[in-house]
């Protein structure tokens, strides 16, 4: 492990913690009024400051120049603590310490008073992990704490600690450091150490920490190690086995342009330099997710300006439905690819399932049109990029004024009456009136008994009377002859594939025509 930097970039001064001004103020503050508990508790995620933090408020309380929000950092005392070698001031890791028994003799120490300090202070590391005995003893000593004592806690996992320690304890929360914070602290970091970096390249350490201070640190001293020269993005992503970003930017862009090829490109691309691809997979997750809240409106996002124009750019003719949607499909999956024995493949099934809806859309558009009486696109030839889908109930004055107008106005106005009368096939009768074609007399006693309401709906849309047939469809060997359109649409009817074409994009059946 990379462990120089954490040693010598420790902070020294509340000041000097990044990203953590909402505790170390109110910290400040309670040792400038003089109020000072007897027991703090700092939790949060790892490396983000809570031993740094104890440290220094172990200084702060102790300190020979007296007690003062800045420890001189200096002075006897202040340099034993900085060296873990205060006789007064106890580090306990609950996590590491096997020695149990030691830890509540050490904390039932705690009534006699300090040698040379002006606290006993115990700073107890990881304190979920304590035995019960040691929990015990600190319990006792809590309850009745003597006027010298003072615990500082820290722990990644607060829903451990007992709700009796926890309730004698002033709380601090401690929270992930931002993307922002972790690249500005870093770059000086670099400066400060002439380490030649690019901004991007701090950006993808910033990303990778998650909040952790340490690990981005960690990142820079690794990478620092194994390059002489200027550290750029590709030398960072190469060292944590990161798909470039660049690529990634590629493969975005193919995904959200519906460019089939490129993006079976990219997947070859990456699988083929043995990236992992469900590290790829979690990465466009996350990018996934930015645009799904970017496109929602919300900036309060963590990402660094760069990515963010980038993702901003990205999306700007998307609809918020459609990355939605494809956040949703890949959230789904998965679990199909970390189980999968061919991850490849399955990935990029799943980025063609998510790819190959915007023609879908632009169905949905067909369809509109056509509602619009306008002639609908040449066959053959794909429709103009999609513009917004929206998926809204057509406004009853858009509908025509036909049976599949009538049918497209049931389905969003009396789904019963529609699921009966999708089961029928329609088409033109003597004086405007329609033939409702039925598979069998069952169906057709069915509707006619519903008739007097169909007739209703019927009269309330159509602008003038509408003259409603039943018939039952003849059995006929079909092979011998070609099946007149009724039928053909009757057939095509029952196929569930367009069952469901029509009812995820709200259509109707204009024409079924022969495969030739
Ligand atoms: N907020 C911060 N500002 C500046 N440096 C930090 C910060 N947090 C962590 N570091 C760096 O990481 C090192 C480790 O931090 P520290 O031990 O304080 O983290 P921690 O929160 O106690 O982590 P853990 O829960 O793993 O013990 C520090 O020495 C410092 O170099
Ligand atoms: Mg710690
Ligand atoms: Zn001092």
């Amino acid at each position: 492990m990379y462990q120089v930097f954490a040693r010598k970039l420790r902070p020294q001064r509340f000041e000097e913690i990044v990203g953590q001004g909402h505790v170390t103020s109110v910290i400040k503050n309670a040792i400038e009024m003089g109020r000072l508990p007897h027991a703090f508790i700092f939790s949060g995620p790892r490396g983000v400051g809570k031993t740094s933090a104890a440290r220094i408020l172990a200084k702060a309380i102790n300190c020979e120049k007296g007690l003062s929000s800045t420890p001189c950092n200096a002075c006897g005392l202040c340099e034993d603590i900085t060296a873990s070698r205060a006789v007064d001031v106890f580090e306990i890791d609950a996590a590491s310490n096997t020695s149990v028994e030691n830890i509540r003799d050490l904390i039932e120490n705690a009534r006699y008073a300090p040698s040379v300090a002006r606290y006993k202070t115990f700073i107890i590391d990881e304190v979920h992990m304590l035995s019960r005995s040691a929990f015990n003893a600190l319990l006792k000593t809590l309850e009745e704490p003597p006027e010298h004592v003072i615990f500082i806690m820290a722990t990644t996992e607060l829903a451990k600690v007992p709700l009796t320690v926890l309730s004698r304890c002033q709380r601090y929360d401690f929270r992930r450091i931002s993307v922002k914070e972790t690249m500005d602290h870093l770059a000086s970091v670099a400066a400060g150490e002439h380490i030649d970096i690019t901004r991007d390249a701090l950006m993808i350490i910033a990303l990778q920490a998650d909040g952790s201070m340490r690990d981005a640190q960690g990142m820079l001293e690794h990478a620092a190690a194994t390059r002489s020269g200027r550290i750029d993005a590709a030398v960072v992503e190469d060292m944590l086995g990161m798909v470039e970003r660049a690529t990634m930017h590629g493969l975005l862009e193919a995904i959200i342009k519906k460019d089939v090829t490129s993006v079976l490109d990219s997947v070859g691309k990456v699988y083929q330099y043995g990236h992992d691809l469900l590290q790829l997979y979690r990465s466009l997750l996350e990018s996934f997710r930015n645009m799904v809240v970017l496109k929602a409106g919300y900036t309060g996002i963590s990402l660094p300006e760069e990515e963010k124009d980038f993702l901003q750019g990205l999306i700007a003719e998307v609809p918020f439905e459609e990355l939605h949607r494809m956040l949703t499909v890949l959230i789904h999956a998965e679990g199909d690819l970390k189980f999968s024995s061919l991850p490849k493949i399955t990935l990029e099934t799943v980025l063609l399932r998510i790819i190959s809806a915007p023609s879908l859309v632009d169905i949905r558009q067909l369809i509109s049109r056509m509602h619009s009486e306008q002639a609908p696109a040449p066959a053959g030839r794909p429709s103009p990029p999609a513009a917004p889908a929206v998926r809204n109930k057509p406004p009853l004055s858009s509908l025509p004024r036909s049976w599949e107008g009538f049918m497209t106005f049931l389905k969003d106005h009396d789904q019963p009456m529609y699921g009966m009368l999708a089961t029928v096939s329609a088409s033109d009768g003597d004086q405007g009136g329609v033939i409702l074609t039925c598979a069998n007399q069952f169906i057709a006693d069915q509707i006619r008994k519903a008739l007097p309401e169909i007739l209703k709906k019927a009269q309330a849309f159509f602008p003038s009377e509408i003259g409603i047939q039943v018939a039952v469809q003849e059995a006929q060997p079909q092979a011998v002859r070609k099946p007149r359109p009724s039928e053909a649409r009757a057939n095509a009817m029952k196929s569930s594939v367009v069952k469901e074409v029509l009812a995820e994009f709200n259509g109707v059946v204009r024409d079924v025509k022969p495969i030739e």
